[in-house]
């Protein structure tokens, strides 16, 4: 007899788990990502090969994911196959599994999809998406019922993500200045990465004056940097969180689209990259002074 908690009980009790992926999927209410899963011609694959661990988007997170991106989709199959395969795992992962900031590779070009555990084990996310239903097991592997559709970025690091992206180019400048280069290629981190914008809404001459002084830079710089992958599912509204520079960030919450850290709105959040995750920020946190 496998030891199983109850509800995977129940779950195995109704269907008997005689339920291929597909099969499961569809009774379970992802009838969209069966349809998607179709058209890449990849039904095949998901009912009859495997074990396989799938982070199932339901019809709820298909919804939300901007039309313009579900035409590219549908105009381009390798980028929904490629879509698609980064929310499947080899083997069967249950969700008691998974460890907080865990990577395991997914099917798409071994890209890592990562796992955190927030709230003593009640909020679960892949990539920050949130598991709205765990362990539905079939009979080639296990669905995670996922919140929001997960996209791939390029592979790299924070760096890479910085160097690359040409909204942060002064980021990139301060970083390089304070000879933090090496230190943000650790981690894992979080990092709150401020635009150009935001410090162009510096006070005339306070970016020349940090970018002059070393000390004072990476003193700011560290202040946008916390230890661990905090998406912003994990983010809650009142919590401090320490940086890397010693003192502590604010965190407000409005709802899952809306967080403001200290003075600053998060404008994307959850750019996952290899060594972390980056949430880009209107304004430049400056640290208080110490006393
Ligand atoms: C389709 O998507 C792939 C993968 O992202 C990309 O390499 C390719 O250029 C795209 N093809 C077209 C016609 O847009
Ligand atoms: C540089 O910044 C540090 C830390 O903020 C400060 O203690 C120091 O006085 C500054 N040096 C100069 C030359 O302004």
């Amino acid at each position: 007899m496998l030891r199983c908690v109850l509800a995977v009980c129940a779950v195995a009790a109704v269907y008997g788990q005689t339920d291929n992926l597909v099969q499961l999927a569809t009774k379970i209410g992802a009838t969209d990502l069966v349809k998607v899963v179709t058209q890449a011609g990849l039904a095949d694959t998901l009912a009859n090969k495997g074990p396989f661990t799938v982070f199932a988007p339901s019809n709820e997170a298909f919804a939300r994911v901007p039309k313009r991106i579900i035409e590219e989709l549908e105009r381009n199959k390798t980028l929904l196959t490629d879509l698609l395969l980064y929310h499947v795992t080899n083997g069967k992962v249950l969700s008691t599994q998974l460890k907080n900031g865990q990577l395991a590779p997914s099917l798409f070009e071994k890209h890592d999809l990562r796992f955190n555990i927030y709230n003593e084990g009640k909020l679960i996310t892949a990539e920050g998406s949130p598991v709205a239903l765990a362990d539905q097991q079939a009979s080639n592997g296990v669905i995670h019922l996922l919140n929001k559709v997960i996209f791939p970025i390029p592979e790299g690091s924070v760096v890479d993500f910085v160097s690359r992206d040409p909204f942060v180019s002064t980021l990139l400048k301060a970083v390089v200045a304070a000879n933090l280069v090496k230190t943000l290629e650790g981690g894992p981190f979080t990092v709150f990465a401020p635009t150009n914008e935001a410090f162009n809404r510096l006070p005339p001459g306070a970016l020349d004056k940090l970018l002059a002084n070393v000390t004072a830079l990476a003193e700011v710089l560290t202040y946008h940097v916390v230890k661990g992958t905090v998406y912003a599912e994990g983010l809650t509204n009142g919590e401090r969180v320490a940086t890397v520079e010693g003192q502590d960030l604010s965190v407000r919450k409005m709802g899952p689209e809306r967080v403001i850290i200290n003075n600053a709105m998060v404008e994307r959040a959850d750019i996952s990259v290899t060594n972390g995750v980056i949430h880009v920020i209107n304004n430049v946190l400056i640290p208080p002074p110490k006393k």
